[in-house]
């Protein structure tokens, strides 16, 4: 029998062994997922404490609980391991290792790399590779596919290749790696048929596309399709703000449009590992040939000033209380990147905190899911949000909208607050006086307050 049907029986007998290179949020899901369908999962990390807390059965991932990861580890379905030479005994490998950006905004392959290396240190005929990495296009062809070859190894024949982007959306219920279509492409079209046949054993849809970098740039589009609609609800929020409109009153309207509309939220801008750096992978890849990407980088303006416009609106809100930010304390409510999640990378609030800090602030922070925190080396902790810390802020911040914060009693305790989320919509009106991204005249002029917006919305 060829390596490729050896292969794809060894799947369909869910015999292959599967390793997981990197196993972080995208990582550990997926080892989860093989391991559920069945297959002998080998997670690979260079972090000794991630690969100890696996073997012990304990999760650091939110969305993996520890009783599946302990359940797994139990039935031997699942083991981690820091020895790369092991990986030489694995069919299918994944690599869902980091693509940060360096310092200058362009990205830093260097994990990417590094990763490479150490698969192809053991890399034979007869295993299938996928990059799940998101990348700038052509990584799969330029840079694995080189390292393959160097070891002899004919791509498409004797191993096979593809990319396939992860669509993990952390803290989401309903999508999750199992149900989430994953994009498929290989170098060849053997190295799809293997991939998908790979992937198809434990997630319910694949989508095979014609090469790997369609696949990259299949990410690349999702992730600054969003990047700009953000950019623009962000940009619509002050227009609304100067206009004297309430920008989430506008956006509810347009969003009962049933078709030719999607609604995105404005907000104190951009975090997470993804949106506010995938798209600056294909910014750079296209500054190479010569193309700047306009779209991708007026909307990272725009987000990326978010925390500026935040703390302009704390600054004039204590203003109106013949207060200067100098001097005043702060409460921000949230510092994960977005809602119901513990994950502070490139979170805004750690901007929001830093330029209060540099207004001469006194800044104290609570996230329920975020007890504590590193930044430029100095530690943050989270306060309680009690009576007393709500009577002792100046303004409280709502940066973060996570679900099971008691918003009414927010307002009922808060002197001030300043919602960049529109968390305090519903909450009847209480205590504090409620600044909005955008404010409208109606509310302005202290008008019974409208159901839309609910809460106590002033300029
Ligand atoms: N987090 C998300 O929501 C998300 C969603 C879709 C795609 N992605 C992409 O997936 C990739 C991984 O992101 P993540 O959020 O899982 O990262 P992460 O930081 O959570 O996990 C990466 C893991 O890789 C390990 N690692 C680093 N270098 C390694 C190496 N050379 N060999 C083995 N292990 C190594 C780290 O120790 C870490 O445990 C990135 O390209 C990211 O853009 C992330």
């Amino acid at each position: 029998m060829a390596t490729k049907e050896i292969l794809l029986q060894k799947i369909g007998q869910r015999k292959a062994r599967i390793g997981i290179i990197g196993l972080g949020y995208v990582g550990l899901p997926l080892a989860v997922e093989f391991a559920r369908a069945g297959f002998r999962v080998l997670g690979y990390d260079v972090s000794e404490r991630v690969v100890k807390a696996i073997n012990d059965g304990r999760s650091h991932i939110q969305d993996v609980p520890a009783t599946s990861v302990a359940a797994l580890v139990k039935e031997g379905l699942l083991e981690a391991t820091t020895d790369p030479s092991l990986l030489g005994e694995i069919d299918a490998i994944s690599i869902a290792v980091p693509t940060p950006l360096a310092k200058t905004r362009d990205p830093d392959m260097s994990y990417v790399v590094s990763a490479t290396d150490t698969v192809a240190r053991t890399a034979r005929p007869g295993q299938v590779i996928v990059l799940e990495s998101t990348t700038y296009p052509g990584t799969t062809r330029e840079l694995l596919q080189p390292a393959m070859e160097e070891r002899g190894l004919v791509v498409g024949r004797d191993i096979f290749l593809a990319f396939s982007p992860e669509r993990v959306d952390p803290g989401n219920e309903r999508y999750t790696t199992k149900n989430t279509p994953k994009v498929v492409g290989g170098i060849t079209a053997a190295c799809t048929e293997v991939a998908v046949a790979l992937y198809s054993a434990c997630i319910d849809h694949c989508v095979p596309v014609s090469s790997p970098e369609a696949a990259e740039l299949t990410k690349l589009l999702e992730n600054t399709f969003r990047s700009v609609n953000i950019g623009l609800v962000n940009e619509m929020a002050i227009v609304c703000d100067k206009l004297g409109v309430n920008v989430w009153e506008v956006i509810d309207a347009a969003a009962t449009k049933p078709f030719g509309f999607m609604r995105f939220a404005p907000g104190p801008g951009i975090g997470g590992h993804c949106i506010p750096l995938d798209p600056h992978y294909l910014a750079w890849k296209m500054r190479t040939l010569n193309y700047k990407t306009r779209f991708i980088d007026l909307a990272s303006e725009i987000n990326s000033q978010m925390p500026s416009y935040v703390v302009e609106k704390v600054a004039a809100a204590l203003n109106d209380e013949r207060k200067a930010v100098n001097g005043s304390r702060v409460l921000v409510l949230g510092v994960a990147y977005k809602r119901d999640i513990d994950d502070t990378r490139e979170s805004p609030a750690l901007d929001v905190i830093r330029l209060l800090e540099e207004l001469g602030a006194s800044v104290a922070y609570h996230d329920p899911y975020v007890p504590s925190f590193h930044e430029d080396g100095v530690r943050h902790e989270s306060v309680a949000l009690s009576d007393e810390e709500l009577k002792r802020a100046d303004a409280v911040v709502i940066v973060t909208d996570h679900s099971i914060v008691d918003y009414q009693r927010l307002v009922n305790r808060a002197s001030l607050i300043v919602d960049a989320r529109n968390a305090t919509a519903r909450a009847v009106p209480g205590k504090a006086r409620i600044v909005s991204l955008s404010a409208s005249r109606a509310e302005i002029s202290s008008e019974p307050l409208s159901p839309a917006a609910a809460g106590k919305i002033v300029a």
